[in-house]
């Protein structure tokens, strides 16, 4: 190559460089804006979505306030009518306490005096009071039972419980819950179990128990004959997953979001509590599990609840 043509192929090659460093330094300076708009628009992403869960909770918060004051009025409201009455009917009873009281023995005439009972019976239908005496008070501690019950339930709601986790296996659990249910499923259900997770969880047996009970027991209430329940557990690398599945009626779409909510229950007054899965939710999550469900309707349901492994000693 001549000297000339040398000189051409070097000035043409230091342009092209200093071209694609000046492309490349535009390019960095372009990339390095967009970073600082993206690291903008994550902070605004960050504290749109703290807002939105700070707001969440206050919606549950509500939800769940508007909800124990439903729930509960109605129970305390039959006791409290139940109570004027029963409190009614005792001032009666006692005026005819009042009359055999009057009666001495030296003045008066215990004829006149069981003339004067008996038409003070007849005026206060004493048969009427004493009959219904017994429904009353059985009423009014229905209402306090079932104040009692809603209670115990949100107490389980909110408790964080001790930090004194054991490990244990998950399938002893799910058979022991399945002994304890042995009574309510022995006509109704029939049983399919295929429990293949081998290694312990870190966790509250206790409280694990409660959650396949409420699961179990909501399985039952979903199936009417030939309800079939089957409950299966796997293991991955990490995680425990069990499968509680029933093939009864089933979930609806729009009603699927709604039952982990406090008191959504699709049950009869005084039958469920609607308590169930959202203390069983709250239990996984403390366990740092996480429970969801499928569900068709006429088909079935099914709860995969994912719990991590205990770590290997
Ligand atoms: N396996 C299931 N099949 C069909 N529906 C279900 C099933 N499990 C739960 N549900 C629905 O979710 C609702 C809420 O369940 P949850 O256990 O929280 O309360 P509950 O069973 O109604 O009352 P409680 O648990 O106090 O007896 C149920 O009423 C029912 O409508
Ligand atoms: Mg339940």
């Amino acid at each position: 190559m001549s000297d000339d043509a040398y000189k051409v192929a070097y000035e043409r090659e230091k342009k092209a460089r200093q071209l694609a460093e000046k492309l490349l330094d535009d390019k960095t300076r372009e990339l390095y804006d967009n970073v600082i708009d993206l690291e903008g628009t994550l902070k605004k992403l960050k504290s749109t979505q703290s807002q939105l869960i700070q707001s969440e909770k206050m919606a549950s918060l509500g939800q769940l306030t508007a909800g124990v004051a439903h729930e509960i009025n109605n129970p305390i409201s039959y006791s409290y009518s139940n109570l004027n009455c029963l409190s009614e009917n005792i001032e009666d009873i006692f005026k005819l306490d009042q009359l055999m009281q009057s009666y001495d023995e030296n003045t008066s005439n215990a004829s006149d005096i069981i003339i004067q009972y008996k038409s003070l019976r007849k005026k206060i239908d004493a048969d009427y009071l004493i009959a219904d005496t017994p429904n009353l008070l059985s009423d009014i501690i229905d209402g306090i039972e079932r104040v009692k019950k809603i209670v115990n339930n949100l107490k389980k709601v909110s408790y964080k419980g001790g930090d004194d986790l054991i490990p244990f296996n998950i399938n002893d659990c799910i058979k022991d819950c399945l002994k304890m249910l042995a009574n309510e499923l022995k006509y109704s259900m029939e049983i399919k179990l295929a429990l293949t997770a081998y290694d312990n969880i870190l966790g509250q047996p206790s409280e694990l128990s409660q959650v396949f009970i409420n699961l179990i027991m909501n399985a039952i209430h979903a199936c009417e004959s030939n309800g079939i329940l089957s409950i299966s557990t796997k293991q991955t690398d990490s995680t425990v997953l069990i499968y509680i599945n029933d093939n009864g009626r089933g979930i609806a779409k729009e009603n699927i979001s709604k039952v982990f909510d406090p008191f959504y229950t699709s049950k009869a007054v005084g039958e469920g509590t609607g308590l169930g899965l959202p203390v069983s939710h709250g239990i996984i999550e403390k366990h740092n599990g996480k429970i969801e469900v499928k569900s068709e309707v006429n088909v079935g349901t099914t709860f995969i609840i994912t719990l991590p492994l205990a770590p290997k000693t």
